[in-house]
This record gives C-alpha cells, structure tokens and sequence, in this order.
C-alpha cells in the first residue's frame, strides 16, 4: 500500500530544524515502514535565507514569512524548534487555532506560558505534544502520561542538564570551574552564553514540566526554587569526593500530602546512587511512584539528532492518533498548593570556615540544635589560624538550615559558609564515608 503522504512544517531551521529534515529524509523509509506515512518538510521558518545549513533544505522549503506556513492548508503539521518566547508564541497560537496540531521543542515557553498554550490546543481539539522539551530523546514524557498513567508517581528525581553535569564530571577529574566551562564550550556541551545552563534555569525549566505532567496540576518556572553550579568550587568537590560522594546538579519535584515542592540545586551524591554514575553530558531521569518503586530513564539529553528524533516521534503519535488523540493536551486536572518554603526536608552537607577559637564548635552545633538540626557527622580541618567543619545533618527542613545558617554566619568567630548542598543517599547517613 502506498504510504499517505503527510506535508509538514518547521519553526526553524537550526541545529534542531535541520536535523529533523535529515532524519525525515536519510530515514523515509523506516519510518514508512513502521508506520505507513511519509513525512515530508514543505516549509521551514528561518530568519536568514542565506545562512549555510548543516543539512541544506531543498530550493523554496525555506521562508522568513510565518504567513506561508500559517495560510498553507496543504500543511498539516507543525515542528516548532525556533526557541524562544516571543513571536514563537503567538505563532504557536495561531496555528494552533487554525487546526494546525504543533510538536514543540520548547522548554522555557511551556514552563512559563504552558497553561494559555495547552488551553487553545484543547479548545480547538488538536495535539500539542513535547516530547523533545524535556530531556531530548529520553522518553520521559510519554513514560509519564502514558506507560504510567494509574501510577501515583510522587518523586522525581532528575539530572536534566547536560552542560551543567559535563561541567562537574570535568571538575571531578581536576579542572577548574572556568577550564571545565570552557572545555564544555568546546565540544559544543555549552553555548557561547552558558547562563541559562550553569544558573540552573534550564534545569528548572524542565522541572516544572515534568512535575506539570505527574501530579496533574501546573507547575510554572516561578514555582521552581534554583540554583546554579557558578559558585561550585575544585574545594567543594573534593570535599564531596572525601566523603565518597560526588557534586550534581539536581531537579527534585516531591508530592506531600497533596502539596508539591519542585526545586534545582547542587547536591552532594552518594557514589552508591545510580545518579552519581551519570557522567558528562548525560541526562537521568529517577520516577519515584506507588506501584512501579523506580524507574530510571539515562541517556542523551541534547543534541541536534536527539532532539530530532523525539520531535519525530511525536509527529508520528500525532499523525497515529488523529484529533486530540486519547489524551487531553493539558496534563493538569487538578490544582495543588506548593509546600511552604523551607519545609521539605533533606539531610545537608555543610561546609563552615570559623576562626580557631576555643568553643566554636560548641557554638555552632548549638546554633543547629537550636533549629532542629541534628548533627550525624562533624570533621574538622585546621586551615591557616582557623578551622573548616564539615558537617553532614540528619534529615532537616530546608527552612531550618537556612535559619541556623544565618544564625552562624552572624557568630563572631565565623568566616563563612563555604557550602550547604542536599544530601543524596540510599545508605544511612551515619554509614557516609569519610576518607
Ligand atoms: N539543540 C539542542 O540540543 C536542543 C535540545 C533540546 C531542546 N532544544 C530546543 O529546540 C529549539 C531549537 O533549538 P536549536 O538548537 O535548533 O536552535 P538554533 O540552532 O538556534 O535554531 C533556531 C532556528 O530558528 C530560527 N529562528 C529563530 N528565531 C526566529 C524568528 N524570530 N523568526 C524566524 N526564524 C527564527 C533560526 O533562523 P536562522 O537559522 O535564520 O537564524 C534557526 O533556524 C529550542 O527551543 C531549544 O531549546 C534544543
């Protein structure tokens, strides 16, 4: 039988755009073959005709007017891979309106302007997948929404920047903050701007989508507390490393009680945890639910192929499931409250350089007691005329340690508060090593 002939669209032409052409054309056949259509890009947005192109389009494919592809009613699928939030937005609206469904790409317009998204596809009864967002071609999404659909899944514990955990594994190694930035600008791991990568926000980004999509409620990138890896330290690794644990930039989105909690930060990783062998560029993805325990999902987060494939793989479940398919394009059905700031609770590693004056240690477990944290181990490092404490903590809340923090960073004999990362451990804390 002849395949059915499917004309599609690109947003964009970049390393995404390009590399979604070529997979459609190096690999016509397979996907014929599994699925009996032939997806063909007619029209790609771009901004400038006559860039050179990794895999070049076809005479007349590419256009710099939005009209073309909006006003073509041959096209009946769209791959937004452009980026950014604006025009990409209302461009997404409009074809979304006109019946267009839309496979997107884009992280930080889902995370922040989801929810008018997701609302103007269901109301005009088309799909608006995105797969590719998150992670690129781990499946996360489609493991979330549709392998586990009758799972309560209540922890996600997530690696889902590649630059950033590219940056830590090199630091791992001996290189400096700057010399492993620089080596991840290098074999293309990081943009010539790193800021949204090391600051975390893509992290975020990311998080709030997949909290989005397994408590069913939104999440945007405001709800997310982050923190980047800037001021991680070769000192911080190594101490991470004397403790036989390693530095990762972490995603952590829990559900107590109905109430979610979602936030990225540094966190000192147990060698025994199967995220502390998730190395370079790699992404992992921990789903944490009633009936499954834990899946683990690893593998390439980014990339041009990576993230084409994904894209692909949604064109195909679009075109596999006409209309708005069996799923409601919007993951949210229902609205939970964010856990106060500071009540999730965690144990810490902390790292306090103070004067070397009789006492101080007294002092600064007190200052910890007296937040309800509790001390499971406590070294202590002579440096020049003072003293480094490393401290690992019980389970405390966020809250708590900050307070006790603040309080410590006010003691006379403090010089500063070097570190005060999660703790992520499957052994008991007490059973840390300590080189
Ligand atoms: N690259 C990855 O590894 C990766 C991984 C996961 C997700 N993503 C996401 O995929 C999307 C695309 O990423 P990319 O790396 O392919 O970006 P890219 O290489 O910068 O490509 C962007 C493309 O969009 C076009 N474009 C941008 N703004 C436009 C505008 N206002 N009007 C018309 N065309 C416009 C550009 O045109 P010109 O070529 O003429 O400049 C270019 O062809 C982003 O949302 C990104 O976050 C990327």
């Amino acid at each position: 039988m002849a395949p059915v002939d499917v004309p599609v669209a690109l947003l964009g032409y970049g390393t995404v755009g390009a590399a979604v052409n070529r997979f459609l054309h190096e690999n016509a056949d397979d996907i014929e073959r599994v699925t009996g259509y032939h997806l063909r890009v007619v029209k790609a947005l771009v901004r400038d005709l006559s860039k050179e192109r990794d895999f070049p389009a076809a005479a007349g494919i590419l256009t710099t007017e939005f009209a073309e592809i909006a006003d073509n009613s041959e096209i009946t699928l769209v791959a937004e891979v452009m980026g950014g939030l604006d025009p990409t937005h209302d461009y997404i609206l409009r074809l979304l309106r006109s019946g267009k469904p839309v496979v997107t790409a884009n992280k930080q317009l889902l995370a922040q302007r989801g929810a008018e998204l997701f609302s103007t596809a269901q109301g005009a009864g088309v799909q608006l997948r995105f797969e590719a967002s998150v992670c690129a071609a781990i499946p996360v999404i489609k493991v979330l929404r549709e392998s586990l659909v009758v799972t309560n899944v209540h922890q996600i514990l997530g690696i889902v920047n590649g630059t950033t955990n590219y940056i830590l594994t090199q630091m791992e190694l001996g290189a400096s903050y700057e010399e492993a930035l620089s080596e991840a600008k290098r074999h293309g791991y990081a943009e010539m701007d790193p800021t949204e990568d090391v600051s975390g926000a893509d992290a975020a980004a990311k998080m709030a989508i997949l909290a989005t999509v397994a408590f069913g409620s939104r999440v945007t990138l405001a709800d997310v507390q982050f923190e980047g890896v800037e001021h991680i330290t070769s000192a911080h690794v190594s101490a991470a490393k004397q403790m036989e644990m390693v530095i990762r930039l972490v995603g952590r989105a829990t559900l107590v009680d109905d109430r979610y909690d979602v936030r990225v930060s540094p966190a000192l990783v147990d060698r025994a945890h199967p995220l502390a062998s998730v190395e370079g560029p790699f992404n992992a993805v921990m789903l944490q639910g009633d009936a499954i325990r834990e899946i683990t999902l690893e593998g390439p987060g980014a990339g041009g192929i990576e993230t084409a494939s994904a894209v692909i793989a949604d064109m195909v479940s679009i075109i596999g499931t006409t209309g708005t398919g069996f799923l409601h394009n919007d993951a949210c059905w229902r609205t939970l409250d964010q856990l106060p700031a500071g009540e999730l609770c965690s144990p810490f590693y902390l790292q306090i350089a103070v004067d070397d004056r009789p006492g101080v240690l007294a002092r600064v477990a007190e200052r910890l007691a007296a937040h309800g944290v509790s001390v499971a181990r406590l070294v202590q490092a002579q440096i020049e005329g003072g003293a480094i404490l490393h401290v690992i903590s019980h389970e405390a809340a966020y809250g708590a340690v900050d307070s006790a923090l603040e309080e410590i960073g006010r003691l006379s004999e403090s010089r500063e508060i070097a570190a005060a990362f999660p703790v992520i451990s499957r052994r008991g804390i007490s059973e840390l090593g300590w080189a």
